[in-house]
């Protein structure tokens, strides 16, 4: 990808890496706040996600900031034999060898900074990292919601036509679960999540 306009792209590890997380914390409690996760995050919670995250295998983060330096937004990656066994559980119960599969967490960026590039880059940067790591291929999960969901906003767009264009193929019959309040002071609400992958 060439430039992407209003926001730098910047591959951050070591004490970058751990410098950026209060920011990444931030960005995912406030984008996925929105339909489809309705994340009610806590700073609590976050701070421990994001040190595993920060001390998993071949740990990266790639930032999107803008000319002043500030970080508005983030995507995330490891190994997933060292990520949480509710997302690499069910690959390895799938017959997929989890030290060659690299697990992206999350890419979050502000409404205001979308539809320029971002994401592409944020994949390329996240592939780039995992090949030059020796992973064969990369998986991220997410959210499944029905169409008819009461809060789907209207004129939504799922981002499943951006994922198979990165050559991304959803994994039939495997899913993983992953808890998360959506409410404030809410319980803990069982989610499933589909698994997609590329080979490299
Ligand atoms: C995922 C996300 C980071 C992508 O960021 P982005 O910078 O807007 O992505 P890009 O500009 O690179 O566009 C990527 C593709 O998304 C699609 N897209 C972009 N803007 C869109 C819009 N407003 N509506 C629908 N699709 C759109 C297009 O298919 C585009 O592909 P194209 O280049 O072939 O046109 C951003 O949408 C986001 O933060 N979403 C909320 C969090 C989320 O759902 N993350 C993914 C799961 S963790």
């Amino acid at each position: 990808m060439g430039p992407t306009g209003l926001v730098k792209i910047r591959p951050l590890s070591g004490a970058d890496l751990d410098a950026a997380l209060p920011a990444l914390a931030r960005l995912r409690i406030e984008v996925f706040r929105a339909y489809p996760y309705l994340y009610e995050g806590s700073l609590a919670y976050e701070e421990s996600y994001l040190q595993k995250l920060a001390r998993a295998r071949d740990a990266f983060i790639v930032a999107a900031e803008t000319g002043d330096g500030e970080i508005v937004g983030c995507a995330t990656g490891s190994g997933i034999d060292d990520q949480h066994a509710e997302f690499s559980q069910p690959l390895l119960v799938a017959g997929y060898d989890l030290p060659t599969t690299f697990y992206f967490g999350e890419s979050v960026l502000l409404p205001a900074y979308r539809g320029k590039g971002t994401g592409h880059a944020f994949f390329d940067a996240r592939e780039a990292h995992a090949i030059a790591h020796g992973y064969k291929r990369a998986c991220f999960c997410a959210v499944e919601r029905p169409d008819d969901h009461p809060k789907r906003p209207a004129g939504y767009t799922p981002l499943d036509a951006f994922w198979q264009a990165r050559e991304y193929r959803r994994l039939p019959g495997v899913t993983a679960h992953f808890t998360w309040p959506e409410t404030a002071g809410g319980s803990e609400i069982n989610h499933p999540m589909a698994y997609w992958l590329r080979q490299f």
